[in-house]
């Protein structure tokens, strides 16, 4: 079953089209990898769909609802969250009270929050924070922490940007298992922005190759990474680039 269905979706900011007419779905329980070169659009499209900004042109379903021009709360209660390349949490509060809040906000009970909170934030490998100030964590850290917190919320369909961005290839990897856990054991959605094309390959169902706000092509990973096209725009740029 189709769970996201983006139709046309279209943004310009000042005369440049960052997007467009972008169209795609995302199988229910499937995860769809999105790459492309810095400025193709990806960020711009999790803003389009999330409710951040609203498109010029274009539809958005989730699950079979219409959300386009949907505020980021309408959005996040109709099951989709995101996650921000650069983190917002709220930076008086401690890791746990971060999490916490999440949770609750996703319908968790009371009682039992605290210790929801407190297993996610080992499951993303965030233990020995757990009790810090959020102000001040190293950027690696806040990462962990924005994913947590999304997680937290119990989304069908989760909008990941960058989440292994500045992580060591040693931190990436419980990452990673949270990311096909999350899929495999809470059948959750998962559309994951990525410059590291290991994860890309090991993670994604299927790949959407983007260039200058359009589809270059799309399909499953080892079919888009041999694409001549997606090579010439992405891949072949530097060969130190995604690793
Ligand atoms: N709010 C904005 N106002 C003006 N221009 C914007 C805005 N947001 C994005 N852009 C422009 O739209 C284009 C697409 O940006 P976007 O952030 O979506 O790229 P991206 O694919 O996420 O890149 P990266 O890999 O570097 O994160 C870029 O040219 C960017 O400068
Ligand atoms: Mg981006």
């Amino acid at each position: 079953m189709t769970l996201l269905r983006v139709d046309g979706i279209s943004k310009s900011f000042q005369g440049l089209r960052a997007v467009d007419e972008v169209s795609f779905e995302v199988a229910e329980g499937s995860i769809l990898g999105v790459i492309g070169p810095n400025g193709a659009g990806k960020t711009t499209i999790f803003n389009l769909i999330a409710g951040a900004l609203r498109p010029d042109s274009g539809r958005v379903h989730l699950a079979g609802r219409e959300i386009t021009g949907h505020t980021p709360h309408q959005v996040t209660a109709a099951g989709m969250t995101r996650t921000f390349q650069l983190m917002r949490p709220f930076y008086s509060m401690t890791v746990l009270e971060n999490v916490t809040i999440a949770v609750l906000a996703g319908g968790g009970a009371k009682r039992t929050a605290r210790t929801a909170a407190a297993e996610l934030i080992d499951r993303v490998g965030l233990g020995r924070w757990r009790d810090a100030p959020t102000e001040g964590l190293p950027t690696a850290a806040l990462k962990r922490l924005e994913l947590a917190r999304a997680v937290a919320s119990k989304p069908r369909v989760l909008l990941l940007d960058e989440v292994l961005a500045g992580l060591v290839p040693a931190e990436r990897a419980p990452v990673m298992e949270l990311l096909e856990q999350l899929r495999t054991d809470d059948g959750v959605t998962l559309v994951f922005v990525e410059h590291i094309m290991a994860a890309v390959m090991r993670l994604s169902d299927s790949v959407l190759v983007l260039d200058l706000g359009r589809v270059l092509t799309t399909g499953a990973p080892e079919e888009v990474t041999r694409d001549p096209r997606v090579i010439e725009a992405y891949l072949g740029e530097d060969p130190h680039a995604h690793a």
